[in-house]
């Protein structure tokens, strides 16, 4: 028998009682209170309530809840007013926000590879809720993308130019309805022209640039661009194709399907694009046969010059160049700065708007790389 005791319960063990029930109870609440113990999480489900003055209203209006895609972070810091997807590509099948507070809630994010840095480090917080999907985002050709280790399985969709990609990215050629007859070739001053912003020898150049030191020793070229001190202000880009009978779309390294906005850009100016880059049969995927010349078409560049000379002086056989504009129509990127991020971004809504799957894509780089 103890020296204190209350009601006949001794002191010390009705502490001890106390204490125990109390640690059990903040224990429980601990892991009442805990995301981990919350039921899997689900998509919040946002119902847009009517107000109750419309109590008559038999016409329950539920709004069609649109797919939240959250932009991880710009790509190469470019912002643009997200609604451009709307006004620019007619996408709005997804509520696309910038607005990191709207993670837990979003089905898909968009994360951007150049911008990730380190394993994790940029990457959004893990673990992800499990409708959610992760998105990779890359524009860049193999030789322009850096490995990083460890998010090789990290996504579940792969957005890039590829057309094997879940979500593949670029303008395209629109067949017309009814034949166009009005299609007139706009005025040309210069015979081949080439504008070159970035002629880094990092980026794999190497092959363009050699095909251009041959080809200038044959043919006039006139130079735009950062890399020749003739800087071109975004206004006078498609205008200063447009007065060229042909560009040279010279992609900055090799890659099946790696065709972009230098192939783009002339066949919608109105301009014959002069091609380096993937076999002839991988543009043919994407253009008329008849709409572009091939470097690979000729034995060298010397009788490609002679070719493009010869045609300079052939304005029958130059305008049979345009025949493919009476089925086709091309359009150019209608904001020039970084334009590909808009497509890509915009792509990626109307994707997610349309694809509600699971999905998991494994070992990217094995994809990607190869
Ligand atoms: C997304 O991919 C990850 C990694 O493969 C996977 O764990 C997750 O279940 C996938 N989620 C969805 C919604 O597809």
């Amino acid at each position: 028998m103890s020296r204190t005791s209350l009601i006949g319960i001794p002191v010390g063990r009705l502490i001890r009682t106390v204490a125990i029930a109390g640690l059990v109870l903040l224990i429980l609440l601990y892991f009442w209170t805990s995301p981990l113990t919350n039921c899997p999480p689900q998509r919040p489900q946002f119902k847009q309530l009517s107000d109750g003055h419309h109590e008559d209203n038999s016409i329950a209006e539920e709004k069609v809840e649109k797919p939240v895609l959250l932009l991880w972070v710009w790509p190469e810091n470019y912002r643009f007013d997200l609604s451009d997807c709307k006004t620019i590509y007619n996408i709005d099948g997804c509520h696309l926000t910038d607005d990191r507070a709207l993670y837990s809630s979003s089905d898909a994010v968009l994360v951007f590879h150049k911008a990730i840095r380190w394993y994790w480090y940029t990457l959004p917080p893990s673990p992800r809720p499990s409708f959610q999907k992760w998105i990779w985002l890359n524009l860049e050709s193999p030789t322009n993308t850096r490995k990083i280790y460890g998010i090789e399985n990290l996504f579940n969709l792969t957005l890039s130019y590829r057309e094997d990609a879940d979500i593949p990215v670029r303008l395209r050629l629109t067949s017309n309805k009814t034949p166009n007859k009005d299609f007139k070739i706009p005025k040309k001053d210069k015979l081949v022209c080439w504008i070159v912003s970035n002629n880094a020898a990092s980026t794999g150049v190497g092959k363009r640039n050699t095909y251009y030191n041959e080809l200038k020793k044959h043919v006039n070229i006139h130079m735009f661009g950062n890399a020749y001190a003739k800087r071109l202000a975004d206004e006078d880009y498609y205008p200063t194709i447009a007065s060229c009978k042909f560009y040279l779309s010279f992609e900055n390294s090799i890659h099946k399907d790696y065709i972009t906005e230098k192939f783009n850009g002339p066949l919608s100016a109105g301009t014959v694009p002069v091609v380096l880059g993937p076999p002839r049969k991988n543009y043919e995927r994407f253009a008329p046969r008849d709409s572009f010349i091939h470097v690979d078409d000729f034995p060298d560049a010397k009788s490609l010059a002679e070719y493009l000379t010869q045609l300079d002086r052939d304005e029958d056989a130059y305008r049979r160049y345009f025949n493919w504009r009476r089925h086709f129509s091309a359009r150019p990127h209608l904001i020039l700065q970084n334009q590909e991020f808009v497509l890509a971004i915009c792509t990626a809504c109307d994707h997610v708007a349309k694809h509600k799957e699971y999905q998991e894509a494994h070992d990217i780089y094995e994809w990607f790389f190869n």
